[in-house]
């Protein structure tokens, strides 16, 4: 009998559990669970015997792949597969998925969360300020940026993007201006809303000189990845630019630094939580487990991420 190992350091919501493992025990394969784990050698214990693993922002690494001789596939339950090794998985001939929009709108619900709460002064009882007919700019319009721009409609903003990967027409559709650049954008836009992969090309890539085209009063929120933030520079800009507020899901290596230097100016979650509902997580969770089944049932690789 196979075995898919759910392994999750951050676990998913009882619901999904309870979910996933009827729909996987149902089509005759086993379910195991590996939650909260602290070291990396019970993920390497758990594996050893799995035939399809499912994660979240977990590190599946070249060493976990080696500890896993019979793992077929990999299926990173969310958006960002920046945690799973895929030339390691293509050399090892192990299949790497993700579940590509079955989290967003838990995502997209915090970003517009997180800028309500920074607005109105972490709702300590001062005059804040509104989001209506303010500019938002979403950077990079995929599944989350989709649901930022629905939700932000309600709050009555005035949206921008810019995605070079999706075709202008479609974003003019759906009611957003389509800029012409990333400066274009950071330049316009009062909140800019960050929905960029982590890759080669884009760490670092969010910098002193594109911040500091943002308007005075410019907010920046992450809800993507640490690691596209040039975090030496974000720290000089708001050092500079005391109007600077910067929001963001995932703490920055930089937090004691920021924490010590600006005083109200930045939010950060205690920890990455954009995906922490149980919706997102039996949406993800069942999403992985049916792509698992349909892969060893009838060969289906949709959402395939390795070549
Ligand atoms: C994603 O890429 O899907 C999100 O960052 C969610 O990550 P998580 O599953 O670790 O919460």
């Amino acid at each position: 009998m196979k075995k898919i190992l759910v392994a999750t350091e951050k676990p998913f919501a009882k619901a999904a559990i309870d979910q996933i493992r009827p729909i996987v025990e149902a089509a005759g394969y086993e379910f195991a669970l590996l939650e909260k784990y602290t070291e990396t050698a019970q993920l390497l214990d758990a594996v050893k015997d799995a035939n399809a693993l499912i994660v979240r922002s977990d590190l599946v690494t070249r060493e976990v792949l080696e500890a896993a001789p019979e793992l077929k596939i990999v299926v990173r339950a969310g958006a960002g597969y920046d945690n799973l090794d895929l030339a390691a998985c293509t050399e090892k001939g192990v299949v790497a998925m993700n579940t590509p929009g079955q989290n967003a709108n838990a995502v997209g619900e915090l970003v517009l969360g997180m800028m309500v709460f920074m607005a109105r002064n972490g709702y300590n009882g001062t005059a804040g300020t509104e989001l209506r007919g303010k500019k938002l700019g979403i950077h990079a319009y995929g599944n989350v940026g989709h649901y930022v721009a629905e939700i932000a409609k309600g709050f009555g903003m005035e949206l921008y993007a810019f995605d070079p990967f999706v075709a202008k027409e479609k974003i003019e559709a759906a009611g957003l201006k389509a800029v012409d650049s990333v400066e274009e954008l950071y330049s316009t836009c009062d909140y800019v809303s960050l929905h960029i992969p982590a890759t080669e090309q884009t760490k670092k890539s969010i910098n002193y000189d594109l911040l500091n085209k943002m308007p005075k009063g410019g907010t920046l929120v992450n809800t993507a990845r640490k690691e596209v933030i040039h975090e030496e520079e974000l720290v000089k800009l708001m050092a500079d630019r005391p109007d600077f507020t910067y929001i963001s899901d995932i703490a920055p290596d930089c937090k004691a630094d920021i924490e010590a230097k600006f005083e109200s100016r930045f939010f950060f979650t205690p920890k990455k939580m954009g995906a922490q509902t149980a919706e997102a997580n039996v949406n993800a969770g069942v999403a992985a487990a049916k792509q698992i089944i349909g892969f060893f049932e009838n060969g289906d690789e949709t959402f395939k991420v390795n070549k």
